[in-house]
Parts: structure tokens; C-alpha cells; sequence
């Protein structure tokens, strides 16, 4: 038996066994762990793909992350805010197609005034759609109460990408001040269990100067933090942000694919009971990608509902994907590609993260 094959029986990992299993070469032994992340997904939670409407709900952020492309910096973002009444409109369409939760994505904004906006959009979304939507936040770092609000006025899962567990790695891809600190990143993350939360993290594969140890650590950082969600995928350069200026020293994208996709079999063999979206990134890079990562384990998918006249100006990354597709056609192309590759499409199901349940079922 292969050494890839013995690894592959265990059940866990420790870092140095991810950093191998990393490693491993393009063609045989890349796909014996891809099928292996697939096996155990369908074992776990089985072949079953939850559909997230994601609202981008505006690109206005007071940040300046050195990867972005909507950071605060960057003057060549149109920036747009979306009416209640649009967000309303996605919710009532993401309802009636049977979709189980919304996720609602903004820059990150702080105030008094914003954190009003949003407790008040998640109970007018709940009152209009019977409260049959789950909804996820992903509004980056807030304070505790804040947290705490949003979790009273309705949202149940939080999405908050700690970008790269290596706080070297971290310091270099954002500005050195105190609105980006790796440390209040983390607090954060404890403070969204603390409210009570599902709680989400997340990488980017591929940064410039990131190792494959990285991204080892990366996946023992998500055990260790024992989150219910992940979601990651490849970095995708932007002509307008600093990091830019480094675009040179990035891996091939077919390698950051291929790394993205080994990231998400990995993950769903360590955390057989989480959910793992499969990322928009992913298709950037490979119009299969989507599916792709389903068959690595993902098992989440988050069509994007934003209106396509703000779409193109919520542009975190350079040819993000179906910027001209409008909610209706990508969710039905969406539902006959899952279908097509052997998956279900869970309608009118909120999809919480098993692990999540089973921790608070067992404690
Ligand atoms: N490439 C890939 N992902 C990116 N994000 C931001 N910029 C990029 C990029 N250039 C991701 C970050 C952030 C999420 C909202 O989008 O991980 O957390
Ligand atoms: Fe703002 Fe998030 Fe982009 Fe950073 S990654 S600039 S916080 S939107």
C-alpha cells in the first residue's frame, strides 16, 4: 500500500501528515485524495448540497486588506449600498425557489447606525418570509454586543475568514495598524461562539509567499478552533490593490486550484461533521469549479443573488464569474449541474452544520 493509501485510512491528521498529503504530485495520488474527501462526506453528511442566496448587501468597507478589491483604498470602486426593499426582493426570491438561508455580505462597516441597518434588515426578513429562511451574517469584525444583537434580531451563523493562521503571513498581506490585527481576529471568532452562533472561518490558498505548511496549519487551526464552517478558496489577483505588485511570485492558478480542492477533501476527512462551501474563487479559476469542490467534500453553494447592477461593483478579485447572470437563470443552471454530478440539492432545508449540533446536543 501506498504511503498517500495508509495515511488515508486514518481518521485524523497531525500537521505534518496534512503538509505531506499536500504535497502530493497532480494526477494519481491528488485524485485518490479527492476521492477519499468525497467517501467520507457522503458517509458523514451524505451527498447533500445546501444552497445559501448571498446578498451582497454593499461594497463599502473602512478597511484597507492589502488583497481587496473593494478596500477603502481602492478609487476605482463604484460604491453602492442596496435598498431594503432590493434585499427584500432577494429574500423573497431565494424563499420561493425553496432555497434553506440567505447570507447576507457587506464590507466592514462599525457604528451605531450600521448595526441598526442590519438588526432592522434581519427581523424584516424574517417577518416577510415566515421566519423560513436561516440567515447568515458575514459583516466582519464587530464588537461583542453587536454580535449579540444580530444573533437576537434573527442570524444564526457567522462567517468570518481569519485569512491565513501564519500571523507573519497575515501582516504581510494587511496594512500594519490597529484595524487589522490577527489577535482582534481571533477574539472575534471566540466572541461569535460566545453569542452563540454557528461560526465560520477560512483561507486564501495561494497567497504570495504562503507555503504548503501554511495551509497545514491552516487546517489544524480549524481543528483546533473546532468551527462549524469553512469556506476557502484560492486568491485571486486584483489590478487595483497593493498586493498586486506581487502577482509574479503566485503559483499557477490550476495549482492554487488544485491546492484549493486538496484544502477541502483534507478538511472533510479532519472534520467529517462541518459544512465546507464551495467557493465563487473556485470558479473563477475553473468553470467546473463549483462542482468540483462538491466532489472534494463541500457540500454548500452560494448563488448569488445581488442584483446584477451592483454585481459588478461587489469585485473583490479580477473575472469573478457570472457578473451578467441573474438570479433566476444562475439558480436553475446551479440546481441542473448538482444534479447532473450525483448530488441533491436540499430545498427548504436551513442545512445547519452538523457539528455544530452534535457539540450542543453532547455537551
Ligand atoms: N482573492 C480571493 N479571495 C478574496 N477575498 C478578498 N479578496 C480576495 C482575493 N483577491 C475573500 C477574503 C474575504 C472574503 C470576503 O473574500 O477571504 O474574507
Ligand atoms: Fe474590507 Fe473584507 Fe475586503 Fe478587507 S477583505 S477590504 S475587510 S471587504
Amino acid at each position: 500500500m501506498s504511503l498517500i493509501d495508509q495515511l488515508l485510512k486514518k481518521d485524523g491528521h497531525d500537521v505534518s501528515e496534512l503538509s505531506q498529503l499536500l504535497s502530493v504530485a497532480p494526477g494519481h495520488d491528488t485524485n485518490r485524495i479527492l476521492q477519499q474527501g468525497l467517501a467520507v462526506k457522503a458517509e458523514s453528511v451524505g451527498r447533500k448540497v445546501y444552497l445559501r442566496g448571498l446578498i451582497e448587501l454593499t461594497n463599502r468597507c473602512r478597511k484597507n486588506c492589502y488583497y481587496c478589491g473593494i478596500r477603502a483604498g481602492n478609487q476605482h470602486a463604484e460604491r453602492y449600498t442596496l435598498t431594503d426593499d432590493e434585499v427584500l426582493e432577494c429574500a423573497r426570491f431565494a424563499w420561493e425557489q425553496g432555497f434553506g438561508s440567505l447570507v447576507i455580505q457587506t464590507g466592514e462597516l462599525s457604528g451605531e447606525a450600521f448595526a441598526r441597518h442590519i438588526e432592522k434588515l434581519l427581523r424584516r426578513i424574517h417577518s416577510e418570509t415566515q421566519s423560513e429562511l436561516t440567515i447568515t451574517l458575514s459583516c466582519g469584525e464587530q464588537p461583542a454586543d453587536v454580535y449579540r444583537r444580530w444573533f437576537d434580531a434573527g442570524a444564526s451563523r457567522y462567517l468570518l475568514r481569519i485569512e491565513t493562521t501564519n500571523r507573519k503571513l497575515f501582516e504581510t498581506i494587511h496594512p500594519n495598524d490597529r484595524d487589522h490585527r490577527w489577535d482582534d481576529r481571533i477574539e472575534a471568532l471566540q466572541n461569535l461562539r460566545l453569542a452563540g452562533y454557528q461560526v465560520g472561518t477560512g483561507v486564501m490558498i495561494g497567497l504570495p509567499g504562503q507555503t504548503i505548511d501554511d495551509l497545514a496549519g491552516d487546517l489544524m487551526f480549524f481543528k483546533h478552533m473546532d468551527v462549524d464552517m469553512v469556506g476557502m478558496g484560492p486568491y485571486i489577483e486584483h489590478a487595483h490593490t497593493p498586493l498586486y505588485a506581487r502577482a509574479s511570485e503566485l503559483w499557477p492558478p490550476e495549482e492554487r486550484f488544485r491546492i484549493a480542492l486538496l484544502m477541502i477533501a483534507l478538511l472533510r476527512i479532519n472534520m467529517p461533521f462541518i459544512n465546507i462551501a464551495a467557493s465563487t474563487a473556485l470558479e473563477t479559476l475553473d468553470p467546473l469549479g463549483r462542482q468540483k469542490g462538491l466532489l472534494a467534500g463541500a457540500n454548500v453553494v452560494m448563488p448569488n443573488l445581488t442584483p446584477v447592477k451592483n454585481r459588478k461593483k461587489y469585485l473583490l478579485y479580477n473575472n469573478k464569474p457570472n457578473l451578467d447572470k441573474d438570479a433566476a437563470l444562475s439558480a436553475q443552471s446551479l440546481s441542473s449541474v448538482i444534479s447532473a454530478i450525483g448530488e441533491e440539492i436540499c430545498y427548504h432545508q436551513p442545512g445547519n452544520s452538523q457539528h455544530f449540533v452534535r457539540r450542543n446536543t453532547i455537551a
